[in-house]
């Protein structure tokens, strides 16, 4: 479902609760960032100066280690026992803080902000991640940030993920959203091994599985199943929710209401009086049974060649490129994505508005929404977490012809109509913004989370499909390719076949 890749905003908020803890006279000027400074060998009263001094510079320290903490910092160099402290503690977030050398710390004072975090400041597990039975040296270190991992769509841990995925979508519909993200994010480290997970010891150093996630993936190795999975997936809540949300135009919201008037199948659904079918949904419930079904790689090249048609009755130099799942070398989708523009700036929108139009007379268009951009330059920085993009853009449905179709389309064997309807969604970015709308766009959706996440965290940088902002230096920072953007954010170039998080 479109809506459920897209809308819902999973960011584990920060909780406004430290006012006990942090001195109110100091204004806070880091809110995405929690300290804690570990005592041991610091001692009670430099812990006490070094507090006091932090919160001067408006930082957030915490006097009690939580589940809240972003960066913990130590004195202590010996690693195995600061290791031995934290995990003794209880926490379900350790995986993702950042253990860190007092040296951050004094790099951060100097420059009045958290600074970077760089491999000299951390403090690692000295347990690495070994893959069982390898006899090979420890593999490197793996990344709290998907964009510092390669995933291709060779999934490895597929038991483990399916299951992460359920409970995930399970949290999501329950609206705890942080649970939902600890599993989407354990899920995202597991498919990005080389390796299957035979045994927990092979789990040791990896970050992002804490014990809800440790304690599904032990059931599983033992048993092959997760007992929790299991209830969830036999429910009649899940299953309702599964199904009435695999309705294009039917969010988890909708699903909800529905479930709670009692409604438990299409049928039930469509006979309900008080139920007014937007027309998305009524589109949804038309084409179900094409829209349900995957979408080959075959059907998404086919609706490249009607785009490029489209586009070059207008423009010789119109530019289409395919983006989402496939650009990441997915075999099936759930739709097909394509930007479509051209280099004079300015000029985008209309090459979109040709495209649906040259569509409707071909008389294939079966659904439209078409969203005019409302991007003005004034409108970044965009703070908005997860929200959408401000191009013009079109989500539809086409009917795609047999004929068009390398190889033919993917049917059940007795319905030979000859055609089937195809999700399409089109952006058209201008051609300056052209690089941040491919990268949003290609996802993954993980991927891209994570991309912002570590802008925001680790570069104090505002990344979105719009444009790439440096809160240090105060200025946008342009690009004219993906590759460009890794630069800025000091990230080792990731391919789009790598970026399945
Ligand atoms: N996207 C976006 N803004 C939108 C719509 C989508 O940035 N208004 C991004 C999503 O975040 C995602 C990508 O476009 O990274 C593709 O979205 P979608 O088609 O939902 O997912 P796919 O990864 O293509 O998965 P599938 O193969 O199932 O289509
Ligand atoms: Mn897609
Ligand atoms: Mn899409």
């Amino acid at each position: 479902m479109f809506h459920a890749a897209v809308v819902p905003c999973l960011r584990k908020k920060t909780k406004p609760k430290a006012a006990s803890v942090t001195v109110a006279r100091h204004e806070v000027k880091f809110k995405e960032v929690r300290l804690f400074l570990v005592e041991k060998k610091m001692g009670s009263s430099r812990r006490r100066f070094l507090t006091q001094l932090a919160r001067s510079k408006g930082f957030i320290v915490d006097d009690i280690l939580s589940d809240d903490i972003t960066h913990v910092v130590s004195e202590d160099s010996g690693a195995a026992s600061l290791w031995a402290w934290l995990k003794g503690r209880g926490l379900n977030n350790l995986s993702n803080m950042q253990v860190l050398h007092i040296s951050w710390f004094t790099d951060s004072m100097r420059a009045g902000r958290p600074a970077a975090v760089e491999s000299r400041h951390l403090i690692q597990d000295a347990l690495p991640a070994v893959p069982q039975g390898s006899t090979l040296a420890p593999v490197a270190a793996v990344s709290q940030y998907a964009c510092q991992r390669r995933t291709s769509t060779d999934n490895k841990n597929k038991i483990f993920t399916d299951a992460f995925e359920v409970l995930a979508e399970n949290y999501e519909w329950s609206q705890l959203k942080s649970s939902c993200l600890t599993f989407r994010r354990a899920a995202s480290v597991l498919k990005s091994l080389s390796w299957a997970v035979k045994c927990m010891a092979a789990t040791q150093g990896l970050p992002c599985l804490g014990e809800p996630t440790k304690a599904v993936m032990e059931e599983i190795l033992q048993s092959g199943h997760s007992f929790q999975v299991q209830k969830i997936l036999s429910s009649e809540r899940y299953q309702t929710l599964k199904l009435f949300t695999s309705v294009f135009g039917v969010g988890p919201k909708t699903a909800e209401r529905w479930y709670r008037m009692g409604l438990r199948s299409f049928s039930d659904i469509l006979a309900e009086p008080g139920i007014q079918l937007n027309r998305m949904q009524q589109s949804g419930f038309l084409h179900y049974g094409d829209i349900s079904r995957a979408v080959t790689k075959a059907e998404a090249r086919a609706l490249g060649n009607i785009i490029d048609k489209a586009v070059h009755l207008i423009t010789s130099d119109g530019i289409i490129a395919l983006t989402g799942g496939f650009r990441r070398g997915k075999e099936i989708g759930h739709d097909v994505d394509y930007i479509v523009t051209t280099p004079e700036v300015g000029k985008e929108e209309c090459v979109l508005i040709h495209v649906i139009d040259c569509f409707k007379k071909q008389g294939i268009v079966l659904y439209c929404d078409y969203q005019p951009s409302t991007f003005h330059i004034s409108k970044l920085p965009c703070q908005k977490y997860d929200a959408m993009d401000y191009f013009a853009k079109c989500f539809l449905i086409l009917r795609l012809e047999a004929s068009q179709v390398d190889g033919g389309l993917s049917c059940d064997e007795d319905d030979n109509r000859g055609w089937k309807a195809v999700r399409l969604d089109l952006v058209s970015p201008p051609m300056d913004r052209y690089a941040f709308a491919l990268l949003g766009w290609t996802g993954s959706t993980q991927f891209d989370r994570d991309l912002r996440r570590f802008a925001r965290l680790e570069k104090r940088m505002i990344l979105d499909n719009h444009a790439l902002y440096d809160k240090t230096k105060r200025e946008f920072l342009a690009a004219t390719t993906e590759e460009d953007i890794f630069a800025h954010l000091g990230l080792e170039y990731i391919e789009p076949w790598q970026r399945n998080a």
